[in-house]
């Protein structure tokens, strides 16, 4: 089949379109509506249908290979490798399931799971689909500010946790960051579920804190059936940055959700039942939700989960599991190929890699040295793919399950099917169709299944954030700026507002600039992403001290960096620190005080700032350029 066919189908008759695709997955009960799309911007997909994530992604597989591998888990920071069946699955989630249960966790409460790549953080994401229940998996990285925030706003009944994780050998401990969190939200969890992997000594708190192991033996022989859901009931939520401070809660639904991944892994992942699939990502992010836990095993394939680092214990160690496990898709970021670039390139050549379909990116444009150099290095198809923690799966790809498609450096590809992709310019409003025009990529209204549903307890940020109205149209916004070329192919250009994308990882510079002004010897700051070699882009700080008497002393200096890095890194967590902070006395601004955001970035990164003619002090953005000059 011809994949434009494909694609027009899906946006002229998404009825049927949908309902063909459905059939990829067990539904309790049959839907009587695929599309309700009476209350525009929101949409319902496959309105009175009834099923279970989990039931697709574990149960069924029951039937037809049980013993086949469902999770494997290796992790080389502890050295251990334990290799999960369906069956296997099947048990440990039934008992995850019973403990929180006897928890007292019901159907539409919220479990959070704030836990490192272990095997239990799985089970408890499928436990929770199982029951019910609404998790929210939190990304470890993240520390107790982060969380609290997360916490108050999912109001989660019960914390799934553990001790420590682990990086490069060196143990992380998460009980002292959840404890604290705990204490600076208002929401008080009633209990706290802990996995002792024996990494970190804790004091569990008494009343609230439970063994998992403990509980885990009690309910060896669980068995605890699926809640069939209806199609529409919330699966999870997931939080994600944008422009204001505050993340916003994705709200996912379920039965949309199980359609598009059951769809997305067979024309854009290429995976079919009895494979394996190895996503390199975390669960606190979506890919691990969508292509490390739910899409890969509702595809009845064996999914890899890692615990470690990509060059640990050395740069060959994932071409070592493709080859062990017989990897046919592989997912990854291209951070992680541009560390590995920097490795011996011998490593890529030293394992059978025959088994590899293609190895897809996504998270961060995948600039072409890099993109050439894996290509070269492993000999397979480098699929880059582009999409949202708020779509949960492709708005761009080659969607080679159906028509084998050639690849464009530089391009995530085409728009996937049920994405009816637009170009708007920002100013006029008005979609942009000459090839090579820039615009922001806009989906017309209704999204996809799969995508989100709306910004959890909160329907009016939803509509306000993300959709724009234009005629009887409504147009879901990427806040991406993009091109298209005369072949249908989009290039991503960056992000039209303050979300920047570090090593693939997505934060807002709002909140790193929130939590630099809670340093009590810091006046004002601006954060912007500066683009990096490794990282794609990194967070540089430019800050004004209230005091800044002793700083032209360059230790004095560094030592108050060092002290604001320190506050990021216990509020919001590593992955958030600044790359560099630096003190000025201004900061660029228009005369209304608007901060010049864009003309900061551009001198940050050594470029013209282009149109000054606003700014009000032209000697705050020379202060930054003499000092980025200097580093
Ligand atoms: O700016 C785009 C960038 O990452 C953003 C979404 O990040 P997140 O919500 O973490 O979801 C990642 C899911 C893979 C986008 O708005 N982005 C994502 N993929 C690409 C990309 N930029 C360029 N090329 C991509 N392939």
């Amino acid at each position: 089949m011809h994949f434009a066919d494909f694609h027009r189908r899906s946006i002229a008759e998404p009825e049927s379109f949908w309902a063909e695709q459905a059939r990829l997955i067990d539904w309790h009960k049959p839907f009587e509506k695929v599309c309700d799309y009476s209350r525009p911007p929101f949409v319902h997909w496959f309105v009175g249908g009834q099923t279970n994530l989990c039931h697709n992604a574990v149960d069924r597989h029951l039937k037809t290979q049980p013993d086949a591998n469902a999770l494997i888990w290796v992790s080389t920071e502890v050295d251990k490798e334990i290799v999960y069946s369906f069956r296997d699955l099947h048990a440990e989630v039934q008992r995850m399931a019973a403990i929180l249960l006897e928890l007292g966790v019901g159907q539409g409460d919220r479990v959070l799971i704030y836990m490192p790549m272990i095997a239990e953080a799985c089970f408890a994401m499928l436990a929770c689909a199982r029951i019910g229940a609404i998790h929210s998996v939190v990304f470890g990285g993240f520390a107790s500010h982060s969380l609290a925030s997360r916490i108050d706003n999912a109001r989660p009944k019960v914390i799934v946790s553990a001790d420590a994780g682990s990086r490069g050998g060196k143990s992380v401990p998460y009980k002292g960051l959840l404890d604290e969190a705990i204490q600076l939200a208002q929401h008080k969890p009633a209990k706290v579920l802990m996995v002792d992997r024996g990494l970190a000594a804790f004091t569990p708190v008494a009343g609230r804190d439970e063994a998992y192991a403990a509980l885990r033996a009690k309910h060896m022989d669980a068995q605890v059936p699926c809640t069939w859901v209806d199609s529409t009931h919330p699966s999870y939520t997931l939080y994600t940055s944008g422009t204001t401070g505050v993340p916003k809660g994705v709200q996912r639904d379920t039965g949309g959700y199980a359609v598009a991944l059951a769809s997305s892994m067979k024309h854009v992942f290429l995976g079919n039942a009895g494979e394996a699939y190895f996503s390199t990502s975390d669960i606190g992010w979506v890919v691990g939700h969508s292509y490390i836990i739910y899409g890969p095993l509702i595809a009845g394939m064996a999914t890899i989960m890692y615990e470690g680092l990509p060059i640990r214990p050395d740069a060959g160690i994932w071409w070592h599991l493709v080859e062990k496990y017989k990897v046919t898709s592989m997912f990854s970021a291209p951070t992680a190929v541009r560390v590995l670039k920097k490795q011996d390139p011998a490593f890529l050549k030293k394992h059978d890699l025959s088994s590899l379909r293609a190895l897809f990116l996504a998270g961060e444009p995948l600039d072409e040295p890099t993109a050439q150099w894996i290509a070269e290095g492993l000999g397979r198809p480098i699929i880059d793919n582009y999409w949202q923690t708020e779509t949960g799966w492709p708005i761009l790809a080659l969607c080679n399950g159906i028509e084998s498609q050639p690849s464009k450096f530089g391009s995530p590809g085409k728009a996937v099917y049920g994405y009816d992709v637009r170009l708007v310019n920002e100013n006029s409003g008005e979609e942009v169709t000459a090839p090579g025009e820039k615009g922001v990529v806009m989906v017309q209204g209704p999204l996809p299944p799969g995508c989100m549903q709306t910004v959890w307890g909160d329907d009016e940020r939803f509509v306000k954030t993300y959709w724009t109205k234009a005629g009887d149209r409504w147009l879901y916004s990427t806040f991406d700026w993009g091109v298209r070329d005369a072949d249908g192919y989009y290039f991503i250009l960056g992000r039209t507002d303050d979300v920047i994308n570090v090593a693939g990882h997505r934060l807002g510079t709002r909140e790193i600039e929130e939590s630099i002004s809670s340093h009590p010897n810091i006046a004002e700051v601006a954060v912007v992403g500066v683009a990096d070699q490794l990282k794609g882009q990194v967070a540089m700080a430019f800050a004004i001290p209230k005091d800044a008497t002793g700083l032209d002393d360059p230790a004095a200096r560094l030592k108050l960096e060092g002290d604001i890095m320190k506050v990021v890194d216990g509020q919001l967590g590593a992955v958030a620190r600044p790359a560099r902070v630096l003190f000025v006395t201004a900061l660029p601004k228009t005369r209304s005080g608007k901060l010049l955001r864009r003309a900061l970035q551009a001198v940050a990164e050594g470029r013209d700032p282009g149109d000054l003619t606003t700014i009000e002090d032209p000697s705050a953005l020379q202060q930054v350029k003499d000092l980025v000059a200097a580093k």
